[in-house]
């Protein structure tokens, strides 16, 4: 894994999928931006769409219909996809019954808005709404404009088989929550996703057995916020549990536990934990689990507590290094990432200060860094000022950044000399000759090839590194 300094750059790529059994003639072009809930959402999709019999392609000149599924979290994101949609226009152009659906979290945000500035646009879905996607695209085959982003507060297609997308075929990501509840001030995601509701255990450990049975070796279990993940037979949370539901529901700790007695060969991931809620339960677990991986990605946002109310977290920073020292006493050797947002709200410079200093205790692995982006109705924007210079705000990342690649080239030193146990994923970019996994930890080894292969557990002896990543030989 690498430090990101997020500009955006998260490319979209064409997703293809096999061909369906019963072709309807038609090519999709599907491209997903965003984050993992996105990728994960578009495997939905193209399941939902192979069933109707379309098949897909990777140049948007040959298709019928073009989906991108759209990010909404800070505006470049959203930039982005404008720009993107120029270019679905020259298309559109040489073929005019070519059918634009924009999907997930940019559609969800500006619903019919988007039909009236882009007009190219012929459907506008939300991300609950993805089973009414072959009724949408009938209507826009008769030339009127289609419409969905009605929220539910059920919906988890926790029954549709996700048809796996640019797959290396030995990791996949499982979603278990949608949505979220907590409101943290900046963010857009609670209105885009709307509330949050856990999918049933049981449909999880079925996916992912299907997947150890295909062949697959590592499952990423997802959520905005993995530590609330609860199962009381129902989706949404309610205000009031009752003792009695709580003794028969499944937390996220019990659920982890129940997808790694999967098969020990099965390596289990989770993302995102949220400091809030990470209680030393699931560490245990974790702990417990030679399959768990040792590796929390524990966003911290800022490391200034008066910051941290205003971003409405939930958390101070005592509270969030007490977390990381129940991490590093409970899981010795785990790796940690965060999330750090520069330049929020009144930010001061010795408020700035307090992120950088927070780094420097806990020496992360590695980060995903960003500049305050101001949303349109987050509590943020309804209720402060975004009064820090954008200039500010850009050196404070650049400060943050050069700090972070600091900490990755001592953390991954440090993993020089030692045997590390490696989930092979593919051909290392540089070499045919060499492979790529990563560890428990969650950082990539690179090793000459031998006679291994994708999916082979192999014991690398690392004995050099570059600044993020451990380079070996198999024992
Ligand atoms: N649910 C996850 C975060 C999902 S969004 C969590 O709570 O940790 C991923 C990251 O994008 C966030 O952690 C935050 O660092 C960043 N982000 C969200 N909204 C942003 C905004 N308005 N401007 C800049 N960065 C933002
Ligand atoms: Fe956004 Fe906060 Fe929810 Fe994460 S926990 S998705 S940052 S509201
Ligand atoms: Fe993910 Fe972007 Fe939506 S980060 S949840 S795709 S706003």
């Amino acid at each position: 894994m690498e430090n990101k300094v997020i500009d955006e750059s998260n490319q979209g790529e064409a997703l293809l999928i096999e061909d369906p059994s019963h072709p309807n003639g038609k090519k999709l072009f599907l491209e997903s931006y965003g984050c993992a809930m996105n990728f994960s959402d578009s495997e939905i999709v193209a399941s939902i769409l192979k069933d109707k019999g379309f098949s897909t392609t990777q140049n948007f000149f040959e298709a019928d219909v073009i989906f991108v599924n759209t990010c909404a979290i800070r505006e470049g994101a959203e930039q982005r996809v404008r720009k993107r949609l120029t270019e679905y226009r020259k298309a559109k152009k040489l073929k005019p019954d070519l059918i634009i659906g924009v999907l997930g979290c940019m559609a969800e945000r500006l619903k019919s808005q988007f039909l009236e500035q882009e007009k190219l646009v012929d459907i506008v879905v939300g991300p609950d709404a993805y089973r009414s996607l072959p009724e949408l695209i009938e209507i826009a085959e008769t030339g009127q404009k289609a419409v969905n982003v009605l929220l539910s507060k059920e919906e988890t297609y926790a029954d549709i088989a996700p048809v796996r997308l640019g797959s290396n075929g030995v990791t996949a990501f499982i979603s278990i929550t949608r949505g979220c509840d907590n409101m943290c001030s900046f963010c857009v995601v609670p209105f885009t996703r709307g509330r949050e509701r856990s999918r049933d255990p049981q449909t999880i450990v079925n996916e992912a057995t299907d997947l150890f049975n295909e062949g697959y070796r590592e499952v990423t279990l997802l959520g905005q916020n993995v530590d609330s993940y609860l199962w009381t037979g129902g989706g949404l949370k309610k205000e009031n549990v009752s003792d009695e539901e709580l003794k028969n529901a499944t937390t996220f700790s019990q659920l982890l536990e129940k997808v790694a007695l999967i098969h020990y060969d099965l390596r289990v991931r989770f993302s995102t934990s949220h400091p809030k809620d990470m209680l030393d339960d699931v560490l245990h677990t974790i702990a417990k689990y030679e399959n768990i991986c040792n590796y929390v990605h524990l966003p911290v946002q800022s490391g200034n507590s008066r910051i941290l109310e205003m971003m409405n977290r939930g958390y101070t920073r005592e509270w969030y290094l007490n977390r990381i020292d129940a991490i590093r006493r409970i899981i010795p050797d785990a790796g940690i990432s965060m999330d750090i947002i520069s330049g929020f709200c009144s930010e001061t410079e010795e408020e700035h200060k307090d992120t950088l200093s927070l780094m420097e205790t806990v020496k992360y692995d590695f980060g995903y860094m960003f500049a305050y982006s101001e949303r349109p109705k987050t509590l943020a924007e309804r209720k402060l000022k975004d009064d820090v210079p954008v200039e500010v705000k850009s050196r404070r990342l650049a400060e943050i950044v050069e700090l972070q690649l600091k900490h990755s080239a001592y953390r991954t030193k440090q993993g020089v000399g030692k045997v590390h146990k490696v989930l092979v994923e593919g051909t290392s970019k540089k070499s045919k000759e060499e492979l790529f996994g990563r560890n428990s930890q969650s950082t990539v080894v690179v090793f000459p090839k031998e006679n291994y292969k994708k999916g082979d557990y192999v014991n690398v002896l690392v004995t050099n590194c570059t600044g993020g990543t451990l380079i070996g030989t198999a024992l």
